[in-house]
């Protein structure tokens, strides 16, 4: 897939999702509908979903709605990709998780993720999403700027 095609699929992607979540606050719709919606709409997401930040405890995420294989139930904040992202609010962009730090390995098929922060209106993070490829360097600027705009959209109603 060429870039403007890329690119073409996340306009596409947010013009659906602003329009089917109009007015809906209830969050685990929100999430269930997005991961469904980019889930089928791009061929190379392999695993497709969120972890939240547990109210419990403030510093390990949840797995929330995904679709894919199984997912590891909770990680810690600081930990593997998602922990990364969560601890430094910063999307991780990884070409090769096998040479990232502490990365867990759900599914051995996952070769390249991409993890965006889910800030909410008020600024503060309720979630990561996390986006799994079996290929290697599938995620780039294109789909952080794609999905960060996502994000702030459906989460932040900004
Ligand atoms: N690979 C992730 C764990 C979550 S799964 O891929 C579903 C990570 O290192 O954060």
């Amino acid at each position: 897939m060429d870039a403007a095609q890329k690119q073409a699929l996340y306009l596409e992607a947010q013009k659906e999702l602003i329009s089917i979540t109009d007015g809906e606050r209830n969050q685990t719709a929100l999430m269930a509908t997005v991961c469904c919606i980019l889930a089928q709409k791009f061929d190379y997401y392999f695993w497709t979903g969120f972890y939240l930040v547990d109210p419990e405890k403030k510093n390990e995420l949840v797995v929330g709605p995904y679709q894919g294989t199984l997912g590891c139930l909770r990680i810690p904040f600081g930990r593997g990709v998602c922990g990364t992202a969560a601890a430094t609010r910063e999307t991780q962009i990884v070409q090769d998780v096998h040479e990232f730090p502490g990365h867990i390995a759900c599914d051995s098929r996952s070769n390249s993720e991409i993890v965006v922060p889910v800030i909410d209106g008020n600024g503060d993070l309720i979630a990561v999403f996390d986006v799994d490829s079996v290929a290697y360097g599938s995620f780039d600027l294109i789909d952080r700027d794609g999905l960060e705009t996502i994000m702030r959209h459906v989460f932040a109603r900004a």
